[in-house]
């Protein structure tokens, strides 16, 4: 089977937490992250764009809303190395339904012949959206499960969910 990477993508700054605008430390995909690399003892890498979005809520959003409309690839910051990995658990936060465009860069630069996709989100009611659809086209040669949709404001507190979805991946 080979090691595990858990490749996520996480924003901390400001951001809705039920209704409320809230600075995180820490990005809600980047909690559920650790846990399900703890969980699976995989390598944790983190998706980052060499520029990142705004740390104002408004401002990122508006900046991940032109980038989704003109379908831009923004450029990485670092690439992983995928030999010896036969398993990607892949996080990132639903953007608009779908996932942040960085993580469409990171699916199409990479080959995922013979690896396996395990997809989970953080987001703030419209669970996984498109996005397993859009993984799968992006990366035909992958086999990618279902995913698992977590609740931005549970994600630090997930551990059980996540861990009953692991089992089901591995079965
Ligand atoms: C640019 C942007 C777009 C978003 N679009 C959606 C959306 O369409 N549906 C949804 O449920 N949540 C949406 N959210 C909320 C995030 O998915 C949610 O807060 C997530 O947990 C953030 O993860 P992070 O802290 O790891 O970046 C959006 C947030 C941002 C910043």
């Amino acid at each position: 089977m080979g090691k595990i990477l858990v490749a996520y993508y996480s924003r901390p700054g400001e951001n809705y937490v039920n209704g409320q605008i809230r600075r995180l430390e820490t990005g809600n995909t980047a909690r559920a992250a650790s846990i399900v690399a703890k969980l699976t003892d995989g390598d944790l890498f983190e998706i980052a764009q060499t520029q990142p979005y705004a740390d104002s809520y408004d401002r990122c959003t508006a900046q991940a809303q032109a980038d989704q409309r003109g379908n831009v690839r923004p450029p990485l910051k670092s690439w992983p190395v995928l030999e010896g990995y036969g398993v990607i658990y892949l996080g990132y936060p639903n953007y608009w339904n779908t996932m942040p465009m960085a993580v469409f860069t990171f699916l199409e630069g990479l080959d995922f012949r013979g690896k396996t996709i395990h997809p989970f989100c953080t987001h703030e009611g419209s669970g996984m959206g498109s996005s397993e659809r859009d993984i799968r086209r992006l990366v035909p040669e992958a086999m990618v499960t279902r995913g698992l949709a977590i609740r931005g404001s549970d994600a630090g507190n997930c551990k059980k969910e996540v861990e009953r979805w692991i089992q089901e991946t591995k079965a």
